[in-house]
């Protein structure tokens, strides 16, 4: 059974929804599914852009002949080798063995890592940026994007209709339900918009310098259509939209003058005086806070939040000496995913030796370009100066006014 449509008259989307897989990269937690893109051009040549996973591959295999019509594939165009794309490349050479494939040097690489596949020389065409293959009607250039999730990935421009092909870039968790296009979906939807933010933020957001360089060269281009490799196509109408929330994410600006807090407690004192700063703040007038209670909630979430909020709360308790292991873990996430340019305060909490507070210190000041906003407060136990929290309160809220 196949399940495609038409995203132009010679262009077919033969991607598959996934609604079965819990945890992308066997690590993030998927709400509302997720899609693998992959799309065929039918000109006098056609040309498969990527694969899909290989959980899909009935499903993809019959999207793939049915878009096909009975006509061979003649180019298999590979943007991404990551595997949620580019499984079936094998597969792929075993049922269109004069399939040509097109990749860069780095795609050639990956690809005698991960198959024990001998692509003969004649079946290779290895592209650098700016070069072009014509498939007939249309032409096709390529331009590199490094590290926008992996160092061999590609982007695929095509000229003639300004469709740029984008690899995970723009891409969103979750699947479209037939609604391929933006236009067909409330892109503009908290839902929708927590999940692009949560996808860049875990995938792309250590990378805000590479993406920022392909940006910069997507502005020289006549972009009517970008097809990634995850969620739903973008129309033109709707591209600044997302061009400039991925300006925003990759120069690490916040989204949002807001405040979110990640808090650990092991008894609930620590929570007992996050809820008592966060009424402080609401009766100053702060709205739209945020609060995370980091043994409950996935990380992913929190360091999306982390790319919304431009004042980050921190409330730990001391553990054996040291952090809470689940906010532990979420700060060395953040350090891995280059977290920066944020205000940030610090509450602490230690029954008999307070030593989170100096913890999460040494670690939020060892990121770039991040504030302390007021003192940090010292709770014991239960107990901590009332004077000392609001005077945090003012400090927060004079800061997000600022
Ligand atoms: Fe969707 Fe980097 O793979």
């Amino acid at each position: 059974m196949f399940a495609i449509r038409n995203v132009t008259e010679d262009i077919v989307y033969v991607g598959v929804e996934d609604r079965r897989l819990h945890l992308f990269e066997n690590l993030f937690p998927l709400d509302r599914g997720v899609t693998y893109n992959s799309y065929l051009i039918r000109d006098e040549k056609t040309a498969l852009l990527d694969t899909c996973d290989a959980t899909v591959m009935p499903q993809f295999f019959a999207n793939v002949d049915a878009a096909l019509g009975g006509r061979k594939l003649d180019y298999l165009i590979v943007n991404h080798m990551e595997p949620d794309h580019c499984a079936l490349i094998e597969e792929i050479f075993r049922r269109f063995p004069g399939v040509t494939l097109v990749g860069n040097v780095k795609t050639f690489q990956m690809i005698s890592q991960f198959f024990s596949l001998a692509i003969p020389e004649a079946q290779r065409i290895t592209v650098k940026e700016g070069e072009e293959l014509s498939l007939g009607k249309r032409i096709l250039s390529f331009v590199m994007a490094p590290m926008v999730h992996w160092p061999e990935v590609m982007f695929t421009y095509d000229r003639t209709e300004g469709i740029l092909f984008t690899a995970d870039a723009f891409g969103v968790f979750g699947c479209n339900n037939g609604n391929l296009f933006t236009s067909e979906l409330d892109y503009r939807a908290k839902d929708f918009v927590d999940d692009a933010r949560r996808y860049y933020a875990n995938i792309v957001g250590k990378y805000g310098l590479q993406t920022q360089a392909v940006l910069k060269k997507a502005k020289n281009m006549e972009i009517h259509m970008i097809c990634p490799l995850h969620g739903p196509i973008w129309r033109e109408e709707d591209i600044p939209f997302i061009l400039s929330l991925y300006d925003k994410w990759s120069r690490y600006e916040a989204e949002e003058r807001a405040v979110a807090v990640f808090y650990n407690s092991v008894y609930g004192n620590t929570e007992s005086v996050v809820n008592s700063l966060m009424m402080l703040l609401g009766s100053k007038g702060i709205c739209n806070s945020k609060v995370y209670d980091v043994s409950k909630t996935d990380i992913s979430v929190m360091i999306g939040e982390m790319f919304r909020a431009s004042h980050l709360i921190f409330a730990a308790t001391t553990y054996n000496n040291g952090l809470f292991p689940k906010m532990e873990y979420l700060l060395s996430d953040m350090r891995a995913l280059a977290v920066q340019n944020r205000k940030y305060a610090i509450l602490e909490n230690g029954t008999w030796a307070p030593q989170s507070g100096k913890l999460l210190k040494e670690t939020l000041d060892s990121l770039k370009n991040m504030e302390q906003i007021g003192e940090s407060l010292t709770i014991k136990s239960a107990t901590f100066h009332q004077e000392a929290l609001e005077t945090l309160a003012e400090c927060i809220t004079a800061s997000l006014r600022a």
